[in-house]
């Protein structure tokens, strides 16, 4: 069994993220950490609390951490995932409240436990970036990261920049930057990773009180990307990053040099990879310093996501 600690802003498919993970028997969810993102903390948190109230999973301790990003000035997603976070779904009251204890030392501690803690940052990269600057000996303690955020092609927020590194692109900059095993899921990979009205016809039919929530959360997710984006099929983004940890190999990776524009007008919060291996020396980077998911077995993610919501029956 690996420990893993998803960091997420829930979000319809951080909640996807939580339940494929609390559904596996090859990972320990040892703590979810909450950080500002697709909505305030505050929604977050209580998003996050209310999922793992869904799934009858409240012994997962949750951590509230980051409600800013470092340096830029907060925007958030509420025109993908509704007011709430969550919208489109009833989940239940939260059952459970988050620790005591900040995102930011609940990573450094848990990594101190585990000695080998593989993290899945779904969200902007505040808590983490924070826990590797205040503790820079986790670095010791961490197996793998795998961040769903970047791309290596056009962005989602803006042309050049995804949302999760564009709304804290100084802390992308430090986790790319940190001497880890780094793995990055970007829009590139992720756009591919998509549940159709046929998948989320199969989850209804499961019937069950999780299943109903699940379809109804995709339901939501599926209209926003046909309406907003015209996509036909919604990306379950953020799954891909816990898909990974959960059976490597489901992501085809080049590793190469990888980090974040923090100075461009235009390209601020880009993530730039080298993934044609055009350049052997970069600023600030010393050697290829990550792994950048290049491509997904989309028909063996969909299956594993579909096989985990059905332990939920
Ligand atoms: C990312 O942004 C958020 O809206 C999603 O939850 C995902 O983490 C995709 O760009
Ligand atoms: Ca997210």
């Amino acid at each position: 069994m690996k420990d893993l600690l998803v960091d997420c802003d829930p979000g319809h498919d951080d909640a996807m993220a939580l339940l494929l993970a609390l559904a596996s028997d090859r990972v320990a969810l040892e703590a979810v950490t909450t950080v500002a993102g697709n909505q305030t903390i505050e929604k977050t948190t209580r998003n996050a609390c209310r999922v793992l109230t869904l799934a009858d999973r409240t012994d997962v301790p949750v951590a509230r951490g980051m409600g800013a990003p470092l340096v830029r000035d907060q925007v958030t997603a509420g025109w993908v995932h509704g007011e709430s976070g969550l919208d489109g779904a009833d989940l239940p009251e939260p059952e459970t409240e988050p620790i005591e204890r900040h995102a930011v030392e609940t990573i450094a501690q848990t990594a101190a436990e585990s000695g080998a803690l593989h993290i899945a940052p779904v969200g902007p990269l505040t808590n983490v970036a924070v826990a590797l600057r205040k503790h820079p000996d986790i670095v010791e303690d961490i197996e793998r990261i795998v961040l769903m955020g970047g791309t290596t092609e056009d962005g989602n927020i803006t042309p050049a920049a995804e949302f999760n590194v564009f709304a804290d692109p100084e802390a992308a900059k430090v986790v790319f930057e940190a001497d880890v095993d780094v793995t990055m899921v970007g829009l590139n990979v992720t756009r591919e990773a998509r549940l159709d009205r046929d998948h989320v016809a199969r989850i209804r039919e499961m019937e069950s009180a999780i299943t109903t929530v699940v379809a109804d959360l995709l339901t939501y997710f599926l209209d926003v990307y046909e309406t907003s984006f015209e996509w036909d099929g919604v990306p379950i983004h953020d799954a891909c990053a816990v898909a990974e940890i959960v059976e490597p190999g489901v992501l085809d990776t080049e590793h190469t040099f990888a980090t974040v524009e923090t100075k461009g007008d235009l390209t601020y919060g880009r993530t730039v990879a080298d993934v044609r291996g055009v350049s052997d020396d970069w600023p600030n980077v010393e050697a290829p310093n990550a792994n950048v998911a290049v491509d997904i077995d989309r028909d063996r993610f969909v299956e594993m996501l579909l096989d985990a919501f059905e332990t939920y029956r």
